[in-house]
């Protein structure tokens, strides 16, 4: 039976430092981390996750500011806005928060954040220093997959992990941060043949969006298993990516859904704010 990864208490841990990091900052130089996020529409997951995200950021100590525009706001105004906290010097950290709607090009606003501010690493230019493992802002989510790995003890260099997804956010983040950790690196889509390749993972990362994908029979006994899954059901209970109960019986460590992953992201977007805003004291 699987030992389960609190990811409340291993991200209150991570906050307790931003925290503290955050008290210390401000003694040295007087600068109070900023983070901005911009939300368009109202797509509901999104609303909740940012205002975590903002409740997470004042208890930290730090300023958090929402801007959001109305689902029908055009590229002009939202890219207007980016400048606009691109010059702010209160501001550190700059979220766009996704899905945006249809008629806007995220990749676009996305390259328009500086990316000394760029907290959620997806500017080009610090995916591609996480590419050429260089020190960079790096992707939340599997930022704090990486704390959850290292929480387990268990080795990574050496050890082979499968990732099942290929998203910019996770999947290939993910398999980045796992190779630079010496791991040999399967990442699997919606071509590969899940039953043969997940059984061979020592690690297995599951970033699809897709319930029970996974099957609990699929996972080698004794392998890590971490569901980035967040699959809200008809009846509203969420639900991972993998099959929790029968993956339990064969797994040693094992996230849940929800309380595994998700609050690791919040705690490492405070932590990429605290270090763009140490940045910002320095220069
Ligand atoms: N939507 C889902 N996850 C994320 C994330 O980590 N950052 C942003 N900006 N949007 C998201």
């Amino acid at each position: 039976m699987a030992r389960v990864i609190d990811g409340k208490v291993l991200a209150s841990g991570v906050r307790a430092e931003v925290k503290a990091g955050a008290v210390a900052l401000r003694a040295a130089s007087g600068v109070i981390p900023g983070l901005a996020v911009v939300r368009v529409g109202e797509d509901p997951a999104s609303k909740i996750y940012v205002g975590g995200k903002r409740k997470a950021a004042a208890e930290a100590g730090f300023n958090a500011w929402e801007h959001h525009f109305p689902a029908t706001a055009n590229q002009a105004e939202v890219l207007d806005r980016i400048t606009q906290l691109n010059a702010a010097p209160e501001v550190h950290g700059i979220l766009v928060q996704l899905p945006l709607p249809p008629q806007l090009d995220g990749d676009a606003l996305i390259r328009a954040v500086r990316p000394e501010k760029d907290v959620d690493g997806f500017h080009p230019l610090n995916a591609g220093n996480l590419l050429l493992g260089r020190p960079t802002a790096r992707a939340c989510t599997p930022a704090g997959v990486m704390v959850v790995l290292e929480h387990t003890g268990v080795k990574v260099a050496g050890a082979h992990a499968v990732v099942v997804g290929r998203s910019n956010i996770v999947g290939k983040p993910m398999a980045l941060m796992l190779l630079h950790a010496d791991a040999t690196v399967t990442v699997c889509h919606r071509k590969s043949d899940l039953a043969a390749e997940i059984p061979r993972a020592d690690i297995l990362v599951a970033a699809v969006g897709v319930p029970g994908l996974v099957k609990g029979e699929w996972i080698k006994p004794g392998a890590v298993v971490i569901d980035v899954g967040m699959n809200r059901l008809p009846d509203g209970t969420l639900r991972g990516d993998v099959e929790y109960e029968a993956a339990a019986q064969r797994a040693s460590w094992i996230t849940p859904v929800p309380g595994g992953v998700g609050p690791m992201t919040i705690a490492l977007l405070l932590r990429n704010t605290l270090d763009a805003a140490r940045r910002a004291a320095r220069a």
